[in-house]
């Protein structure tokens, strides 16, 4: 998330400084002003969940964070998922129905498979 503040922060710069400029080299000489493409890559980011069981963690955890920080988290019990899942819910307010829970932990658990010893 933050990558793309720093991101969004930079171009905001940018576009603030190109329009200071444009305005002082009008008033001094109006020149023409060629306006040209330019094309560039942005970062990716797994921003969605895929896979097996993608959907549903698309439906119900994309609102707060990406997938990619998710999928950075340690892998964990199948009972530390529902504690995590439940956490989402109580804590942080996920919208997430009472009888998706086991079935989200499930999914989660059979992703990053059993915790490493
Ligand atoms: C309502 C917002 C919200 C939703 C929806 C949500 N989370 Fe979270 N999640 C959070 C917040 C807030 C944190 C804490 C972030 C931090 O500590 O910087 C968090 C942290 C986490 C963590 C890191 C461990 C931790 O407990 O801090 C994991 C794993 C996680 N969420 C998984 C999920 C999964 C899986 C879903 C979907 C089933 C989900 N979240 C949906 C808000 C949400």
């Amino acid at each position: 998330m933050n990558r793309h503040g720093i991101f969004s922060a930079g171009c905001t710069l940018l576009l603030a400084f190109g329009l200071a400029s444009t305005a002082v080299a009008g008033a001094a000489s109006a020149p023409k002003i060629h306006w040209k493409s330019e094309r560039i890559t942005l970062p990716t980011s797994d921003l969605t969940f895929t896979g097996p069981g993608g959907q549903v963690l698309n439906t119900y955890c994309l609102m707060c964070h990406s997938a990619d920080f998710v999928n950075e988290q340690p892998a964990v019990s199948l009972v530390t998922w529902k504690v995590e899942v439940n956490k989402m819910k109580n804590a942080f307010g996920a919208p997430i129905p009472e009888d998706q829970i086991d079935h989200i932990a499930e999914v989660l658990y059979q992703r990053f498979g059993p915790p490493k010893p």
